[in-house]
């Protein structure tokens, strides 16, 4: 035999010892949910390989995938999945994540090395901790959210958005680019109401310190929010830490995130009474102390909680407004209904007040009809710490579980009519028929978002300014072409591109 053959021989017997490897992990994971109906695959959800990747691949958003599979293979609330190495279980009846979430919520923690670490930029925090961490921060978090809070978020939205339809939007028709304008209302809102702090999200900021940083707050806040995250999920820590141009760029934001988050806390900290100010998330976290042993959170929990508060509380509130507004530009009888109560509560003001929140019922029912047909969170993860039964089944220790509110309120079986957009389901007359285990979108049980009233506020003020002032409508060519936004998914699911037609209302009468 000549050296090339030898060579080949070895390498392929490499080749396939790296295969048997590889399948023995997959057969072993396999096999813990393997009893449960689903669906199971060698390969990691990366290309499309014939044969290897069957079921679930990176070509188009994954939680479409999952939702096909769900309604295919899904049986009593239950279905499994293992790609490679992972047994996971994906559950979405009201049992199942009352269960779950509720009853035994302790045997079910969040899984951070698998999952929540990538959040983990500066620390531990809120969103990625479990036990007495968690509750810790959650404790000197709670008060952050209080009433003279919401008032903030309120007044602070209003304002915001007098200037936005008079100054941000000046024309009188134009394309709305609907994602990017979105995106930067909240960041704006957050910057005052979470920080007490102008972003200047809404233009370009010139002012800043170069000879401190290389790039704006807003800049920096928001790719440490999104870019950085999603770099920590997809690659491993040596490449994060090495010299190629991609990574070095990455730790660049990460430090100038770093060094605003600590001028702003500094600012705050050494404020004797920054509460007399301003009730922002910030100044009110920094305030919290715990009532037995008069402790607060330490310098670095209010980094990293307040940065978690921005990562959570901007994009989803943008996520929820860009499929709002898509879903009224396309009825237009919702559109008009919702521009009634509106006007009504408008009446000849230009901005509203926080006691006017209660006037808008109609649009808080867009508002969650459009959260149940696109949750911008599409589900949460678990893992089970105990053997346990889910719908009968076994479910083996150590399983994830992927409790999916994408594929629970959108069930026929518990929802009438479940993919079209009714937001009368949600009226008080009606609300008797929503069982409040199947409409989730801000999770359940003692990990609900701790921002969902901020994020309600909020989207019911933005909106309410939208449609006093515009008209909402879909492109011609939208029409011609019954358009249905590609959806997006990273931490968020949005679309990916959204223009709509915004015409001034001039007549009100
Ligand atoms: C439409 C808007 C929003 C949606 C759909 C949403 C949804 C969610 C969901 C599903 C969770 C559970 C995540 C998990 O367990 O992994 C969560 C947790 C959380 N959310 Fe929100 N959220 C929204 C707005 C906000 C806002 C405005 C804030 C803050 C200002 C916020 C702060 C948080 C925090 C800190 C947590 C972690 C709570 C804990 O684990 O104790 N969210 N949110």
């Amino acid at each position: 035999m000549n050296t090339i053959a030898v060579v080949l021989v070895v390498v392929i017997m490499i080749l396939a010892f790296i295969i048997i490897m590889y399948y023995n992990k997959h057969l072993e994971a396999r096999s813990k949910v393997s009893h449960i109906p689903g669906i199971h695959q060698f390969q990691p959800i990366i290309l499309k390989i014939p044969f290897l990747t069957s079921h679930i691949n990176l070509k188009s958003p994954i939680y479409l995938q999952i939702y096909d599979l769900i309604r295919k293979h899904g049986r009593n609330g239950v279905m499994s999945i293992s790609t490679w190495k992972t047994s996971s279980v994906a559950i979405f009846s009201p049992e199942n994540i009352k269960h779950v979430m509720v009853k035994y919520a302790k045997d079910y923690p969040k899984p951070q090395e698998q999952v929540y670490e990538a959040f983990d930029i500066f620390g531990p925090n809120i969103l990625t901790t479990n036990g007495d961490i968690w509750r810790k921060h959650r404790m000197l978090s709670n008060p952050a959210f209080n009433d003279d809070h919401i008032k903030l978020v309120s007044k602070v939205t209003n304002q915001t958005m007098v200037s936005v339809t008079k100054e941000y939007w000046s024309h009188d028709s134009f394309d709305c680019n609907v994602v990017e304008d979105m995106t930067k209302i909240t960041l704006q809102i957050m910057g005052i109401a979470g920080f007490g702090r102008d972003m200047k999200a809404l233009n370009e900021d010139q002012t800043y310190d170069r000879s401190k940083y290389t790039m704006t707050f807003r800049e920096a806040i928001s790719r440490a929010a999104d870019e950085i995250i999603i770099a920590r999920f997809r690659y491993p820590k040596w490449l994060l830490n090495s010299p190629l141009p991609y990574f070095k760029n990455c730790r660049e934001v990460v430090r100038n995130a770093d060094l605003y988050l600590d001028d702003i806390i500094s600012t705050c900290i050494n404020d004797s009474d920054p509460l007399s100010k301003n009730y922002d998330l910030l100044s009110l976290l920094v305030a919290a102390k715990d009532e037995e042993n008069k402790t607060g959170l330490s310098r670095a929990e209010i980094k990293s909680d307040s940065f978690i508060f921005l990562v959570a509380g901007h994009e989803t509130t943008a996520s929820q407004l860009m499929w709002s507004l898509w879903l009224l530009a396309k009825h237009q009888d919702v559109q008009e209904k919702v521009r009634k109560e509106v006007n009504k509560v408008f009446g000849d003001r230009e901005e509203l007040v926080h006691e006017d929140y209660d006037g808008l019922q109609y649009l808080l029912c867009v508002v969650k009809e459009s959260m149940r047909l696109f949750p911008p969170i599409n589900g949460v993860v678990k893992v089970a710490t105990k053997n346990d039964v889910l719908s009968g089944y076994k479910i083996n220790k150590g399983t994830i579980i992927r409790v999916n509110f994408y594929a629970m309120q959108r069930d026929p079986e518990i929802w009438d009519r479940p993919e079209e957009f009714i937001p009368e389901r949600f009226e008080s007359s009606n609300a008797d028929h929503v069982d409040p285990m199947s409409y989730i979108p801000f999770s359940i049980g003692t990990r609900k978002c701790i921002g969902f009233q901020f994020s309600l506020t909020e989207s019911v003020f933005i909106l309410a300014h939208i449609l006093r002032c515009f008209h909402i409508d879909l492109t011609e060519e939208q029409k011609k072409s019954n358009f249905v936004p590609t959806p997006r998914q990273f931490i968020t699911i949005k679309p990916k591109e959204l223009n709509l037609q915004f015409n001034r209302i001039k007549d009100r009468s």
